[in-house]
């Protein structure tokens, strides 16, 4: 049976030049490297300038997406941003992408499911693309997440980090069965009940700040493992392939240990998995296609390779994609 596919057809990756490492925070956090490592593996991440909005890192990792998709920006007719740090509170920050791309009139609007937000944003895309409404979509994950960080609190301000990351997400026939190239399968999930576990407490419609990122860590954790473990066997059961089958996980990029722990609960060869914490930290919904970046890059992504990619994050939101690339 033919069907249209939602093909990944070109990623890209921007990392804002500063680096700073875990020894620098231990200068101003009561903190140390051996710390954050052990607990996290995080050993250093970026951070945007302060004249750097998340737009411009949105917009950068565009560029370098539609470059190896071989597209330009008048081909792009549907624009998913997937941030929770707007550079305003609107209008969307997908369509300041749009203009600073100069991409034609088209439609362009942000997504925000926080860490979850860049698979959410891939099912949207999908939806638009698979049905015949767009094709050439580009889907962004893109975060200045150390904007939102109370940097007296050495349980979160060690964790974050800055970045984004994109993919062109194009049309394509597909034979209908786990063969062709394009999005198979889709676990999404929320529970509003988990709110106090991390949020930001401050919004428009309360406090009328920005508010800072605020987290029961241990209890956090303690969810991720379980709940990605569940999202995981739910995409694959709905794209009809078996987790052994996946070549690449790619996983949100919260802690080394839950990528472990997760692994280990699935059955997943670690040698298998993804893993760019160390070097980004936590990037929020950029992490994810900053991650695919990264390991095409590398050279152990390759096309024709089945991929899951995984999430969870505030909301509680969690989720789980898989896709041939
Ligand atoms: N440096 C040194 N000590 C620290 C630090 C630090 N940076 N942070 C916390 N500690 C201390 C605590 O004060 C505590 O000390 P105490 O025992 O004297 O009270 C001790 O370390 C243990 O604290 P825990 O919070 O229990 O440490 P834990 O092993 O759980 O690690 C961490 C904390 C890294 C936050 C972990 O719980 C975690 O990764 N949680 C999940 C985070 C996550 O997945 N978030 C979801 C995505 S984020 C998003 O959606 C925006």
């Amino acid at each position: 049976m033919s069907l249209v596919r939602s093909v990944v057809t070109g990623v890209g990756a921007y990392l804002p030049p500063k680096v700073v490492t875990n020894d620098d925070l231990a200068k101003f956090v009561d903190t140390s490297d051996e710390w954050i490592v052990e607990r996290t593996g995080i050993r250093q991440r970026h951070q945007a300038a302060d004249d750097q909005p998340v737009s411009d890192l949105a917009t950068e990792a565009a560029k370098e997406a539609l470059a190896a998709a071989g597209k330009t920006a008048a081909d792009v007719d549907l624009i998913i941003v997937a941030t929770t740090t707007a550079d305003l509170t609107f209008p969307a920050v997908a369509t300041m992408v749009q203009r600073k791309l100069g991409a034609p009139v088209g439609i362009a609007f942000d997504v925000q499911a926080v860490c979850s937000g860049f698979v959410y944003a891939l099912s949207v895309a999908d939806g638009f693309v698979a049905r015949g409404h767009a094709k050439c979509a580009l889907v962004i994950g893109a975060e200045t997440m150390t904007r939102l960080m109370d940097w007296s609190d050495r349980g979160t301000c060690v964790l974050f980090g800055d970045g984004a990351g994109a993919v062109v997400v194009e049309a394509k026939a597909g034979e209908g069965t786990t063969a062709d190239q394009g999005l198979q399968g889709f676990a999404l999930r929320a529970d509003g009940t988990k709110q106090d576990l991390l949020y930001v407490d401050g919004g428009v419609s309360t406090t009328g700040t920005v508010g800072k990122l605020r987290m029961l860590g241990n209890q956090v954790f303690k969810h991720a493992v379980v709940n990605i473990s569940e999202a995981i066997h739910a995409a694959a059961a709905n794209a009809g392939v078996a987790v052994a089958d996946v070549d690449w996980f790619i996983p949100h990029q919260a802690n080394q240990r839950i990528l472990a722990g997760v692994a280990h609960r699935c059955g997943i060869d670690e040698n298998k998995v993804i893993s760019t914490v160390a070097i980004h930290a936590n990037t929020s919904a950029a992490s994810i296609p900053l991650a695919l970046a990264h390991g095409i890059k590398d050279g152990r992504i390759k096309k024709g390779d089945l991929l899951l990619l995984e999430a969870m994050g505030g909301g509680l939101t969690w989720g789980a994609c898989v896709l041939r690339l």
